[in-house]
Formats: C-alpha cells, sequence, structure tokens
C-alpha cells in the first residue's frame, strides 16, 4: 500500500514531510533492516517504532547507524537506537524533530515516557516543528501526553492499536492531535492478521501462529499542514485509502 500510494500522494498533496510507524512492515510483527530500507526507499523520511521493534535482530545495527530510524525514546538508555532526530527538509522550511514515545499501560513497564517527553522537547532547536509519535495501547495515555506538550509541539499522533480514531484535532491553536493513526494492511483482518487464527486464540485461550489476513488492503494515517510563519498545526485530518 505504501509503495504503490506513496509516491502519488507525495507529488498530489506537495507532501513536504513523510512520517510513518513501521514497527509491523515485515509480515505483520516486527520490522526488518530490509522492510525499514525499502519503506525510506518509497517514501518515508522517518521511520518510528514501538514494542515489536526488537523481533528482528538486524534492526538493532540499523537503529544505531540509521538516523532516520527511530525507537521508542523511553526505552533504557542503553538500548540500540535513539528515541529523536532532528531533521533538515530544505530551503525555507523549518528543522524538523520527530520524538518517538511508548506508553506503558498494558505495555512493557519502561521508563516514564512523560519524563522523557520534557527532557527530549526541551533539547529541540528554537525554530524547529515538533512532531511526537505516541506508541501506546490506552488512548488516555495519548491524551495526557498531548495536555502535557500542548502549546509545545506541533502534532501528537498515537500509533500501536492499528485502528485508526476519529478525532483528528488542533488544541490551542497550536497542537495537531490524533489518538490513532490506524494501519496500513488487510482490511478484513483483526489487525492486520488472519480473523479465523485471532477467533481461535480467544476462544481456546492457546497460542497460536499469527498469519497475515489476505485481501485488499487500506492505508491509514493522518495530514497536518503547518503554517511556516508562526509554525503552528493549522489543519489536520484523518486520513483513509483503499
Ligand atoms: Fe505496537
Amino acid at each position: 500500500m505504501v509503495k504503490d500510494h506513496l509516491p502519488r500522494l507525495r507529488r498530489e498533496l506537495e507532501l513536504d514531510v513523510v512520517l510513518a510507524n513501521g514497527e509491523n512492515a515485515s509480515g505483520g510483527l516486527g520490522l526488518s533492516a530490509k522492510s525499514a530500507q525499502e519503506l525510506h526507499r518509497c517514501g518515508v523520511d522517518v521511520l518510528t517504532t514501538g514494542n515489536h521493534v526488537w523481533k528482528f535482530p538486524d534492526i538493532r545495527p540499523a537503529l544505531e547507524n540509521e538516523p532516520w530510524l527511530l525507537r521508542p525514546g523511553n526505552y533504557p538508555a542503553s538500548a540500540p537506537g535513539r528515541g529523536a532526530g532532528v531533521y533538515e527538509l530544505g530551503e525555507n522550511l523549518p528543522p524538523l524533530m520527530v520524538i518517538n514515545l511508548q506508553g506503558r499501560t498494558f505495555m512493557e513497564a519502561i521508563d516514564c515516557p512523560f519524563a522523557v517527553a520534557e527532557t527530549l522537547v526541551a533539547k529541540a532547536p528554537p525554530e524547529a516543528v515538533i512532531v511526537v509519535d505516541m506508541h501506546a495501547e490506552a488512548t488516555s495515555e495519548k491524551r495526557a501526553l498531548v495536555h502535557l506538550l500542548r502549546g509545545r509541539v506541533q502534532a501528537v499522533v498515537g500509533t500501536h492499536t492499528h485502528v485508526q480514531t476519529n478525532d483528528a484535532r488542533i488544541l490551542d491553536e497550536m497542537t495537531g492531535y490524533i489518538s490513532d493513526l490506524g494501519m496500513c494492511g488487510p482490511e478484513d483482518s483483526c489487525l492486520g492478521m488472519d480473523n479465523d487464527i485471532i477467533l481461535r486464540r480467544f476462544r481456546t485461550g492457546l497460542p497460536q501462529r499469527f498469519e497475515l489476513a489476505k485481501g485488499p488492503c487500506m492505508l491509514n494515517g493522518a495530514l497536518m499542514e503547518v503554517d511556516n510563519g508562526q509554525c503552528r498545526c493549522i489543519s489536520a485530518w484523518q486520513y483513509r485509502a483503499s
């Protein structure tokens, strides 16, 4: 879906930058170094990740070596890679800072995403546009993060649930927000996986080997526009193509 749609979307919508969370781009679970490179080559400028990023060991050196590839910044400092980056987008555009964080509700007990958010935002270059990917299960944790950062960053977007929410909005005439961007993957599925297998897992309580669902796919996300003068988010919409 990304390969088919992104080059056209970049052109038609005159996108200055494209961000994606790629943590499950390799067969629906995890991200290999090869898939990360593939996504980057077809037009994803910065790739964030989440709790499944560690599945393929070859992602670890890629996280260390590729500045466009991030992991949640609130993993312990000894984990490979980094949770934020600053990127030059070209002439007449402000620098972009991307921050990747992960929630702790119903997820691994890693460092506090709110404290790490404060630390990373404090390090942003003065003119930078800041976009935060909050990879979290609980909507309340994502809402709490945008409340912490409203008026200080240009966007907070949620990822991880695979289900797009219908709540794109702008807070304090500054900060674009959506609770979850949704996924790119098979439409008739349980979060991308084969429906029958997931149903069997719930009905039996036994572990199952997951398989990617087949059939038509969808591309979910959000489009946000930042005013080049005042650096405020001036429009935010959820986006879906199939
Ligand atoms: Fe996740």
